[in-house]
């Protein structure tokens, strides 16, 4: 079976690629390098121990999309490929929904006309509406905040209409709560540009003594310490739980949407004294206020994936500051 990975060299897709050509998979990777670089794909080369077919192509060109599927036989594809910061699809709503919405269209449009109809898509706890209660579960109600949680509920929404109309398609929704973590081999991880949005990235700069002091975007929810609480989940789980969304796409026609999360919450000063625990040394932090459309706690209901996906999330907090604080300490040296 040969599968595309979309947004291939970016941060899940790269980890899932690991995984996939363990098991025997065959894939091309298609990436813009918007936001990631060839020099993942050549790291993730050197892990998986052999070459890897690589497209650098951008999915709002659709002829360049067709010449894709017209060189090689695809049978799924998993797509990750998107913009994804929240502030600025705020301060660029039309560069978000033009990438993100035409690009999923001409990708759809393109597997359509060549018969490939599996489809794994990289959805986000982002399109829950904040009122429903935690955890959340999959027949929640839907209310994104921002363009780019909006851009994840229309292609859930298109995906769903796509099935319906047509039953050959089998496709799966994967809402990834909060992914931190990196490969073992401290080769790949996540690599955001600029100072980094998301607590984890800005903790390990911090750690490697590239940023002063972390900034805990309030104290005063109602937590157990003050701080947000989230799913954090490890990378490579999450990467073993696409590929068990394609085992399962074997076999069942249709949309189907999964949360992938641990069912846990930690929160803010338990991911930071997790990371002091990895680093071995105190991390500078203050008390900030709080970060607008921020909740104080999100966490997965996971019991959908567990039945009907098989999966479980094996790694623990410790494991993914362990193996972000690998990659961090690593990645200085890489020069590309
Ligand atoms: C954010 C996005 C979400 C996206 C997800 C991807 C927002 C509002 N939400 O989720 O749409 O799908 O990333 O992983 O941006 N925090 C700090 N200091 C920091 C950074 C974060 O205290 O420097 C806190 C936040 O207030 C939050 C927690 O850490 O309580 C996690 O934040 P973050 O890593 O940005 O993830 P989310 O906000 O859950």
């Amino acid at each position: 079976m040969k599968i595309l990975l979309t947004g291939g060299a970016g941060f899940i897709g790269s980890h899932t690629a690991t995984v996939l050509i363990e098991k025997g998979y065959e894939i091309v990777i298609l990436d813009d390098f918007s936001n990631s670089k060839p020099g993942a794909v050549a790291r993730l080369e050197q892990i998986v121990g052999r070459e890897i077919a690589l497209e650098h192509v951008d999915l709002c060109e659709k002829t360049a999309v067709e010449d894709v599927f017209s060189r090689h036989k695809i049978d799924c594809v998993l797509h990750f490929a998107g913009l994804k910061a929240v502030g600025e699809s705020v301060e660029k709503p039309l560069l978000y929904y033009e990438n993100n919405l035409v690009g999923t269209l001409n990708l759809l449009h393109v597997m359509a006309d060549m018969g490939v109809k599996k489809f794994v898509f990289s959805s986000s706890a982002t399109v829950y509406d904040s009122r429903n209660p935690v955890p959340f579960m999959e027949e929640h109600s839907i209310g994104p905040v921002n363009p780019y949680g909006w851009t994840k509920s229309m292609i859930e929404q298109i995906l769903l209409d796509l099935s319906a109309s047509d039953p050959e398609w089998a496709v799966t929704l994967l809402r990834y709560f909060n992914p931190i973590g990196a490969h073992p081999s401290g080769l790949i991880g996540e690599d955001p540009q600029g100072i980094p949005n998301n607590l984890v990235p800005y903790v390990a700069k911090v750690a490697a003594g590239q940023l002063a002091t972390i900034h805990i975007w309030g104290d005063d929810y109602d937590t157990p310490d003050g701080t947000g609480v989230r799913d954090y989940i490890h990378v490579m789980d999450l990467a073993r739980g696409h590929l068990l969304a394609v085992e399962y796409l074997k076999t069942h026609k249709g949309c189907k949407v999964f949360n992938l999360g641990t069912g846990k919450g930690y929160s803010v000063k338990e991911v930071i004294s997790a990371y002091e625990k990895a680093c071995g040394k105190s991390l500078p932090a203050q008390i900030d206020a709080r970060r607008a459309g921020d909740l104080a706690t999100v966490y997965a209901n996971v019991d959908l994936a567990e039945k009907e996906l098989g999966f479980t999330a094996e790694l623990g907090i410790e494991q993914m500051c362990a193996d972000s604080w690998n990659w961090q300490k690593k990645s200085l040296v890489f020069d590309e």
